[in-house]
């Protein structure tokens, strides 16, 4: 299953999070979950383990072209030569030719850099190092501004949604503008999420887990979820969520969840990463 991004490549409907694996963690459940049918794999240069990821890559069973493999600059990177380096180097560490979406990790708006990045960025996907571009952790605004810099606008912008924190303006936003959701934190990190009584109550409703309830209601709302597990028991019920679907009142039940004070990560506007 996969969505047309508006530059015409194609984006799995779901993926693995890679965050906070090491490289062995990560190469090891990368392997596992391409075994179990995960093609879309999120790692970060931030992350530490894009050697762990490309290692696994190299080491598949399925052919490159068969994965997206998305990465991300981080905040030491930001203007447009060092965002060059930057790609250089994780291109290096993955040990791939190409990444299929890469994305400016977080704004970081105190630096005001992100617009020179975002050229560095439209330049790689011109020369077809980076298939598709995108942000990551972005507002509207911001995305005006690079999207009204360059004229290219964003495939993705990947964001912290959950039921918990839903995000329906954005989302809103992003749908107007041919933007793809992804989110991140898609299971507001297990906890307290898995354990609302909404959630348990659909779970046996549908004799499905809290998790892949939740996943459903992201891919319902056309987004793309990319949930962390290095579990291979809960890896694989979280790729299990293509079989069945939730009724419009189910939605609105979890949809009930949204708190706009609901966000765990943190905030765009003053969020600082190096
Ligand atoms: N762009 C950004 O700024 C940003 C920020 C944060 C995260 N991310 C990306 O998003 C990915 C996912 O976010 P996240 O890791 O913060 O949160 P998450 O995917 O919502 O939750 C991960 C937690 O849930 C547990 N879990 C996974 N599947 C489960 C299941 N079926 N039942 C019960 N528990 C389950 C995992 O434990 P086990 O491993 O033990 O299963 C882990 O503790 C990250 O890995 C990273 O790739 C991006």
């Amino acid at each position: 299953m996969t969505v047309t991004l508006s530059d015409g490549r194609p984006m799995p409907r779901l993926g693995l999070g890679t965050w906070p694996m090491d490289d062995e963690e990560a190469r090891q459940a990368v392997t596992h979950a391409v075994s179990l049918g995960y093609r879309l794999i999120d790692t970060a240069a931030s992350y530490g383990n894009e050697a762990g990821v490309g290692a696994a890559v190299a080491e598949a069973s399925v052919a490159r072209e068969e994965l997206f493999v998305t990465t991300k600059l981080r905040g030491s990177h930001h203007g447009y030569d060092a965002a060059m380096r930057g790609f250089e180097e994780s291109r290096a560490r993955l040990g791939l030719e190409y990444v299929d979406l890469y994305l400016i990790h977080w704004p970081l708006p105190g630096r005001d850099l992100y617009a020179d990045t975002w050229r560095a960025f439209v330049h790689l996907r011109e020369q077809g190092l980076a298939r598709s571009i995108g942000v990551s952790n972005f507002t509207p605004e911001q995305i005006e501004r690079v999207a009204g810099e360059t004229g290219v606008w964003p495939a993705v912008n990947q964001v912290e949604l959950h039921p918990g924190f839903a995000q329906r303006d954005l989302r809103a936003w992003h749908a107007e503008h041919g933007i793809v959701t992804e989110s991140w934190s898609p299971l507001g990190r297990g906890r307290k999420l898995l354990g609302e009584p909404v959630v348990a109550d659909l779970a046996a409703a549908h004799g499905r887990t809290p998790a892949q309830i939740v996943l459903r209601w992201h891919l319902q709302l056309g987004a793309v979820p990319i949930p962390k597990s290095a579990d291979p028991e809960r890896m694989r019920q979280n790729l299990e969520v293509f079989d069945f679907g939730l009724a419009e009142e189910e939605m609105a039940q979890l949809g009930d969840l949204d708190d706009p004070g609901g966000r765990m990560g943190g905030d765009p506007d003053t969020h600082v990463e190096l």
